[in-house]
Formats: C-alpha cells, sequence, structure tokens
C-alpha cells in the first residue's frame, strides 16, 4: 500500500469549495482502488492569510513543501483585497519557480455528457504543453518617468534550456498520442523571443522523425481552436500564450470550470503541483455553486502522474457518467449545486 503525503493549499474563493469536494472524490477512488491512499494536511496560505501576516506563505513555505510527495491547490486571488501580482507571485508562481515546475500540461478535450458551445466540435482531444517557468512572465522590467512621460517595460526572457525542455516534452507526449505537435508562435510580431522559439522548435523537431509537426502564429491558431478544433493533438506554447490558449480550450469543452492542469517538476526533484485551469472565481465564491469538475479532473492528473492509471480513468467516466446524468452546475446550463455534482462523481466510481 502506497501512501501519498500531500500538501493541500485550497487557497482564495471557490478553491476552498472546489478543493475538499475533490479530496473526497480522491479518498472515495483510494478505497475502491485499495493500493494507495492519502495523508493530506492542509495549508491556509493565501489572500486571508496576507491579510493577517503581511505575505502569502511563510518564509520557510517553500522549504515546508518540498517534505510533502505533491501539492493539491486550488486557486489564488481576490483582488479586491490584495493586487493579483502580490497575491500570484507571492504564493502561485512562488511555488511553481520554487519547485522547478517547469511544464504546464492541460487537456481540453470534449467529455461524454458536455455540450460545447462550439457547432460542430467534433471529438477534439488537445493536449497544451504550457512552459511554465519564464517567456513572457518575467519580473524583469520597471518603470520609469511620470505624468505624461511614464513608460512601463516588461521583458520576456526566453532560454534555451527551458524552451527546449518544454518543446521536448511536447514530443515525447505525442509518441504516445497522435504523433503530431503544433508549436505556438508569433514570430511575425516579435522579432527576438519568437523567431528564437521557431529556431529551437526546428533543432528539437530533427530529433522527432516520427512526429509530424506545425506551426501556427498564436493569432491564426486562437482562431483555429475555435473553428477546427479537431486538427490538433499536443500544442507547445509560451507562458503566456499557453496561459491563453488554455482558457480557451476550457471555454470549447464548456466551461473553464472543467478544466485541469499539471504543474509538473518532471524531474522528480521536487514535488509537482495539480490546480485546475480555473482561479478563485470572486462573483460565484461562497455559494456552493462552483463546478468541482475541473478540481476533481485535476486530482485525475495527479493519480496519472503517480502511476495510477486505472483509478484515473475510473475518475475521468464517472465525471463523464455524471455529465450524461444531466447534473451539472450553472456554467454548464444546469441547476446542481457543487455537493450534487461531486456525491454523483462519487457514486459513479
Ligand atoms: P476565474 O477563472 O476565477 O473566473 C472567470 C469566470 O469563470 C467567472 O465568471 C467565474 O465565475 C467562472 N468560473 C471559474 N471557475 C469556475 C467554476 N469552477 N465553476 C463555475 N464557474 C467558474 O478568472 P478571473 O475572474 O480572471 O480571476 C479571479 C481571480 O482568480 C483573480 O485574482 C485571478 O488572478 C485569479 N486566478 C487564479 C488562478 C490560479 O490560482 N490558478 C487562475 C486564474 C485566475
Ligand atoms: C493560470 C492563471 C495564472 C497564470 C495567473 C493567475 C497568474 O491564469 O494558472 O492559468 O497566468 O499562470
Ligand atoms: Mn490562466
Amino acid at each position: 500500500m502506497n501512501t501519498y503525503k500531500i500538501a493541500v493549499i485550497p487557497g482564495d474563493g471557490i478553491g476552498k469549495e472546489v478543493v475538499p469536494a475533490a479530496i473526497e472524490v480522491l479518498d472515495s477512488i483510494a478505497k475502491l482502488d485499495g493500493n494507495f491512499k492519502f495523508e493530506w494536511t492542509y495549508f491556509p496560505w493565501g489572500c486571508d492569510y496576507y491579510l493577517e501576516h503581511g505575505e502569502m506563505m511563510p518564509g520557510d513555505g517553500l522549504e515546508t513543501l518540498k517534505q510533502y510527495d505533491q501539492i493539491f491547490l486550488g486557486a489564488v486571488g481576490m483582488p479586491e483585497l490584495v493586487p493579483d501580482h502580490i497575491s500570484l507571485w507571492g504564493l502561485l508562481i512562488k511555488i511553481r519557480r520554487g519547485m522547478k515546475q517547469s511544464i504546464n500540461v492541460r487537456p481540453a478535450k470534449l467529455l461524454a455528457g458536455l455540450q460545447s458551445p462550439l457547432k460542430n466540435p467534433q471529438n477534439f482531444d488537445i493536449t497544451v504543453v504550457r512552459e511554465n517557468s519564464e517567456g513572457e512572465y518575467s519580473d524583469s522590467g520597471g518603470r520609469i518617468h511620470t505624468g505624461e512621460d511614464e513608460i512601463a517595460i516588461q521583458n520576456a526572457i526566453f532560454t534555451r534550456k527551458r524552451t527546449e525542455r518544454a518543446m521536448r516534452y511536447a514530443f515525447e507526449l505525442a509518441k504516445s498520442s497522435r504523433k503530431h505537435v503544433t508549436s505556438a508562435t508569433k514570430s511575425n510580431g516579435l522579432t527576438y523571443s519568437m523567431p528564437f522559439w521557431d529556431e529551437v522548435f526546428n533543432v528539437v523537431k530533427k530529433d522527432y522523425p516520427e512526429i509530424d509537426t506545425s506551426v501556427q502564429h498564436i493569432d491564426a491558431l486562437a482562431a483555429f481552436f475555435v473553428m477546427k478544433p479537431q486538427a490538433f493533438d499536443i500544442i507547445v506554447a509560451s507562458n503566456l500564450f499557453g496561459d491563453i490558449l488554455t482558457d480557451l480550450g476550457g471555454a470549447i469543452m464548456g466551461s473553464i470550470g472543467i478544466a485541469p492542469a499539471a504543474n509538473l517538476n518532471i524531474e522528480r526533484e521536487y514535488p509537482s503541483m495539480f490546480e485546475p485551469v480555473h482561479g478563485s472565481a470572486p462573483d460565484i465564491a461562497g455559494l456552493g455553486i462552483a463546478n468541482p469538475i475541473g478540481q476533481i479532473w485535476t486530482g485525475k492528473m495527479m493519480l496519472d502522474f503517480l502511476g495510477h492509471y486505472h483509478a484515473g480513468t475510473r475518475i475521468l467516466t464517472a465525471i463523464e457518467k455524471t455529465l450524461s446524468s444531466g447534473v451539472k452546475t450553472g456554467d454548464l446550463g444546469g441547476t446542481a449545486t457543487l455537493e450534487e455534482v461531486k456525491n454523483t462523481v462519487i457514486n459513479y466510481l
């Protein structure tokens, strides 16, 4: 029997609702499977913690997290009380970088029982591999001058090592998928970062002659997500492009409330972090109507990473049965509460 020590950070807003729901589902599948169990340790880090202590997590927070096998996180952000760049860089991005989670994997596929807003969605099944540690997300830059002449500068940093690492991960995934990798670029408008990105892609692809490739500018790619999402298999994208594309991926599935994600330390030197694509949804927080499926499916990604594929598949099947039976939250056009969706998923396990 494997026992996994998981650090749980519900965070803010609906994170506090969807995380306990997903944990119930994970505990249920552990019991049914019989080969593993979880030991959950909760950390109350987030914006409430910040308002009390002046920091999003304690100074030794990263050291504490290193003692756990994995991290299960809800969402971070209470923008009316704490500016987003403080809360996110003080917790979410700090963990992603501190734990060297350089790869963010975000699937988007049409599940049974889901109604896509697309007229003809066919059976798309996309995985976006997002570079998760640099690129457009940088603290390099600054503000100079004041008044009318004020200038804000935000530098984007692309290193060969990390660009290559994300691309290689995408090619490795493609081997066990439909053997196609699309690179999201914007080398027509950006003069340094994306021409470099293209250059690295051209080098890396030579090592994978069995994988087909294509290159799309991010603007066109966003349009193709709407017009013909079935054309894509694995997509590799920079930090910002991957971020935008994966909310769109959630939307074409039916709601960003169902989109899962995994921040991976592929070297397995530090814990990886599993958190859905969506945020803290302050507009519906505390009402018990948030969709827990994104967090539950994220739990399935954690099981996959731990090697429990069979248990993970059972969770996804239970999600599809739940959706097919019409038990859906408001974001999917239904009237069910979070509690009803969670209980239905557990019943179908
Ligand atoms: P959001 O994803 O929180 O919400 C966007 C819209 O989607 C809202 O209308 C919300 O109600 C809806 N929604 C999101 N998740 C849902 C769910 N599970 N069920 C039903 N509806 C859902 O994005 P936002 O409004 O841009 O951000 C709110 C806060 O969350 C900000 O502070 C932002 O920085 C933060 N954020 C955090 C993360 C994270 O921690 N991983 C991710 C995205 C945004
Ligand atoms: C996500 C979020 C974060 C990101 C924000 C909250 C910093 O949007 O995980 O998709 O952009 O990485
Ligand atoms: Mn995002």
